[in-house]
């Protein structure tokens, strides 16, 4: 039975839709579709496609109480929005179904575990998040929350552990058939941990252990873990809230986190062996991953930071989008991460020009848009030059720069002049390898967004910019001689 709560949302957001401009969104990139989202959500394969749901609060582009947006695609990129799946419409989580995870049942079903949140008048008179894991089952359109909701709640953590944050459970099915799923929490030093839970069923958990703990090194509370196989390692990714930035590591304050190691499933031990940032630029929070049926590993993450929300302004009728879904790899020790290959099948309209040297400033015929997939490579001619960069999204007033001094090695990103009124952050620099100091780029844009992946995918910097669409210039500086290599193609 759909809750009145569920059912007014539903038509509310069919009806709000309708306000929204096809061109108000962007093209290839999923977003509200009405008010505001955040995370991602129970990504899963069911039933011949992908199905994204997501933190979803449809009367307001401001956070509020968490709802489930949902939205169903083919290929990633191309989505059609589907009735929003949860409200906080129970007991257990009137106050907001925060992030979780789904996953395909053997009977056909699809399960969906989320965190219940409800406030809790204290002693002090202050009201506080008490945090438990709940279920839904569904279709791939209706879903009925299990009737033993909660399934996990302050009996199921470690000794000292808080109740307050205690949310976001990753489910998987393992090979034997049976569940698991990672859950974030804080432990009584106040610093984040993933709680391992396993079950024969999907609906009676029971608690293991704490498979990975902070114990201080990247900031406090550990938000929305994902755990996989990849390439015969294990990853964890988190996202943790408060980070101080190491070296050119963590710069984000909420950022993700992944750790690389090994995974002993008979024990249940993870063994670190390597850590790293997953996205150098401003906004990329709380991804998930998904394993596509040819035996990719793709992510998604939601492309925005907390504390940059208001770079949009309020009255906008959307905000919140996801990044591009990427295939993840792991090469050496670290995280390589690519675009879709999906995205080839939708490029059109080639530009390209090979060996152009170049000093000063230069534009190039047919290579401007707001909605690109420009891939560069940059190489020094007989000296080093001192500085290269490329502007996009670019008239007289505006433009999004990628920066590269080749001495330092360092790639800056930069939005100042990229549509915001507001003194936030606007810029992040990433050392990157270059070697004999050639720099690759790929640079997509889709209307409100820019991501980078640099270097075949060892790094990648995502940012939202809010400049006009009619700002759709590009053009390349050079301090110096560079000799450069230009592939465009139109989104
Ligand atoms: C992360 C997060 C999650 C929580 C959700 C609430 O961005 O804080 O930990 O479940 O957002 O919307």
């Amino acid at each position: 039975m759909t809750s009145q709560t569920l059912r007014e949302a539903r038509k509310y957001e069919e009806t709000a839709e309708k306000t929204i401009k096809k061109e108000e969104r962007p093209d290839f990139h999923l977003c509200a579709r009405v008010g505001w989202m955040n995370d991602p959500n129970g990504f899963s394969y069911y039933n011949g496609k992908y199905h994204m749901f997501y933190q979803y609060y449809p009367y307001d582009s401001k956070w509020g109480p968490m709802h489930w947006g949902h939205a169903v695609s083919d290929d990633l990129l191309h989505w059609k929005y589907f009735p929003a799946a949860l409200a906080p419409d129970e007991c257990y989580d009137r106050d907001g179904c925060f992030s979780g995870s789904a996953v395909a049942l053997p009977d056909g079903r699809h399960l969906l575990m989320y965190t219940g949140v409800i406030k809790e008048r204290q002693k002090s008179g202050d009201f506080r998040e008490i945090q438990t894991q709940c279920l839904a089952v569904g279709d791939g359109v209706d879903y009925e929350k299990y009737k033993q909701n909660p399934v996990l709640d302050e009996k199921d953590i470690p000794k000292g552990s808080s109740r307050f944050d205690f949310r976001d459970p990753r489910i998987w099915r393992k090979k034997d058939g049976t569940y698991a799923c990672v859950v974030g929490s804080r432990a009584a030093d106040g610093s984040g941990q993933i709680l391992l839970y396993t079950s024969a069923d999907g609906f009676r958990w029971n608690y293991k252990k704490a498979l990975v703990e902070n114990k201080g090194r990247f900031g406090s509370m550990w938000e929305c873990p994902d755990f996989f196989e990849l390439d015969g390692k294990w990853v964890l990714l988190t996202s943790p809230q408060d980070m101080l930035p190491q070296g050119f590591e963590y710069h984000n304050g909420n950022g993700t986190l992944c750790l690389i190691g090994e995974y002993d499933e008979e024990t249940e031990t993870f063994t670190e062996q390597h850590d790293q940032a997953v996205d150098y630029g401003i906004d990329f929070y709380a991804p998930q991953t998904v394993l596509t049926p040819d035996g990719r590993r793709v992510m998604i993450g939601w492309m925005q930071n907390w504390d940059t929300c208001n770079l949009r302004l309020p009255e906008e009728p959307w905000m919140g989008q996801m990044s591009l879904p990427r295939e993840l790899s792991i090469k050496g020790k670290r995280l390589y991460q690519t675009p879709i290959r999906e995205l080839e099948e939708i490029r059109c309209n080639k530009v390209e020009y090979h060996g152009i040297s170049f000093s000063d400033t230069v534009c190039l015929e047919g290579v401007k848009g707001r909605c690109v997939d420009m891939e560069l490579t940059i190489r020094p001619e007989k000296e080093l030059y001192q500085k290269f960069a490329v502007r996009f999204a670019q008239d007289k007033k505006s433009y999004t720069s990628l920066s590269f001094r080749p001495r330092e090695s360092v790639l800056k990103i930069d939005r100042k002049f990229s549509g915001s009124r507001r003194a936030i952050i606007h810029q992040r620099r990433s050392l990157v390898d270059s070697v004999d100091k050639k720099l690759k780029l790929r640079i997509i844009l889709d209307r409100f967004s820019v991501e980078v992946f640099v270097n075949d995918g060892r790094q990648v910097m995502s940012a939202t910019i809010y400049t006009d669409q009619t700002a759709d210039g590009i053009s390349f500086l050079v301090d110096g001689t560079a000799n450069m290599d230009v592939v465009k193609y139109d989104l």
